[in-house]
């Protein structure tokens, strides 16, 4: 099943019922949700230390559709992979076999271990975020699925813990101890704004993003470079991070993240700290700052600041944080020297996956063939480049009877 972004969603609901009735028979319950992707605007590596991110749902999504079964047997067909798994609820599966799995598994274990469901089910899951360049292609999954058998099952599960246990799948289940962001902002991201989040008290805002009226466009770019270092350099960093908690909370107690540090504070303590814990450190600092500047930017329509503050990021994240690598940089920097360009970043984790670009609309078709051209030339590949016009938010498609 291909769908573009443009897709409209009645077609989309029609396709999932022919599908849902010839795998899992007639059904009296069922329902159809979808869950956006997400692209990071500014503030990357700063969810895990209490600190401030920018994220904007996409529009490419994960669709779930969920029907109700008499027995306790769970069946989740993914349309995607063509791949079907079958079990008990709540009977130890072995190691997941397939890539997806895990994502789903986990949040099926994660819902009956709090005795949300009350029975089996049959799972149809189809996305079109692209898979492994950053854009929370798990994240949606995983919200999809719990937002789908809540909206079947019609427990109470409140937002915030819907998205906890989400997160928490990342961590037990799939073995990557992340940040909050993602799965906060597939939940709870909302169309035509972006989301200003606290990710120590999670208090949030939907900050519009008013991309036509302002005549501009996100352009997310893939590198196409597979993130094969991303989880391994992620533990470090968190690592890093965390040593430098330790070290600093010796001289100021009130430390218990990144997120409490200053400038002056990190300036003041310096000569405690070996030098790449000195960059690690000063970055996620910057970019907290940073984050709350382009908050104020974006709401006060001050779009090249933004952009600014988009490449001071990417800046940041190359030098200090490094985290960014040579395919990233150049478009990065390919971007930069493109027209009516305001500002372009690496996005999410690094090490591959996707850039941001800030782009007025008019020079959108110059920036796609000036990026295409130019990678291309230098990589022997081209990359793939996403116009971001309007952007989706979670929504019940369908829901029967
Ligand atoms: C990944 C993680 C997020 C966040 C980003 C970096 O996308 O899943 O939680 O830490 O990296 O900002």
């Amino acid at each position: 099943m291909e769908t573009r972004p443009g897709t409209r969603p009645g077609i989309l609901v029609r396709r999932f019922h022919t599908i849902l009735r010839k795998r899992f028979g007639d059904y009296s319950r069922g329902v159809i949700v979808r869950a956006p992707g997400r692209v990071n605007l500014i503030g990357d590596h700063t969810d895990y230390n209490d600190g401030f991110v920018l994220p904007a749902t996409i529009d490419r999504d994960v669709y779930v559709g969920v029907v109700e079964r008499e027995d306790n047997r769970v069946q989740i067909y993914s349309l995607n992979f063509r791949d079907e798994i079958e079990y008990e609820l709540g009977r130890q599966r072995g190691a997941p076999v397939s890539s997806w799995e895990s994502y789903l598994t986990g949040a099926v274990e994660e819902l009956r271990s709090r005795d949300l469901l009350p029975g089996g089910f049959g799972m149809l899951v189809y996305g079109n975020v692209p898979l492994g360049a950053g854009l929370s292609s798990s994240a949606a999954l995983e919200v999809a699925a719990v937002y789908g058998l809540q909206s079947l099952f019609g427990f109470e599960l409140p937002p915030v813990e819907a998205i906890r246990l989400s997160q928490q799948v990342e961590h037990r289940y799939v073995g990557v101890q992340c940040g909050i962001m993602d799965q906060f902002a597939s939940y709870m991201g909302r169309r035509g704004h972006a989301l200003f989040l606290d990710c120590r008290t999670l208090e949030h805002e939907h900050v519009p993003l008013p991309l036509s009226e302002a005549g501009l466009a996100i352009a997310i770019v893939d590198s196409r470079v597979a993130r094969e270092l991303a989880r391994s350099k992620y533990s470090e960093r968190l690592l890093e991070c965390d040593r430098v908690v330790q070290t600093l909370q010796k001289v100021e107690p009130s430390v218990t993240a990144l997120r409490d540090v200053s400038s002056a504070m990190l300036q003041e303590h310096r000569s405690l700290l070996e030098e790449t814990l000195q960059r690690r450190a000063r970055h996620v600092v910057d970019e907290n700052q940073r984050v709350q500047r382009a908050r104020d930017a974006l709401l006060s329509g001050s779009y090249e600041l933004f952009g600014r503050l988009m490449n001071e990021s990417h800046e940041s994240l190359r030098t200090l944080y490094e985290v960014s690598i040579s395919e990233l940089d150049h478009l990065v920097e390919a971007a930069q020297n493109s027209p009516g360009v305001l500002g372009a970043r690496m996005t999410g984790g690094g090490f591959g996956g996707c850039t941001v670009n800030l782009v007025r609309r008019n020079a959108v078709a110059e920036f796609e063939r000036h990026v295409m051209t130019t990678y291309a030339a230098e990589f022997g590949r081209e990359p793939h480049v996403y116009i971001l016009r309007q952007n989706h938010q979670m929504e019940l498609l369908h829901s029967e009877p």
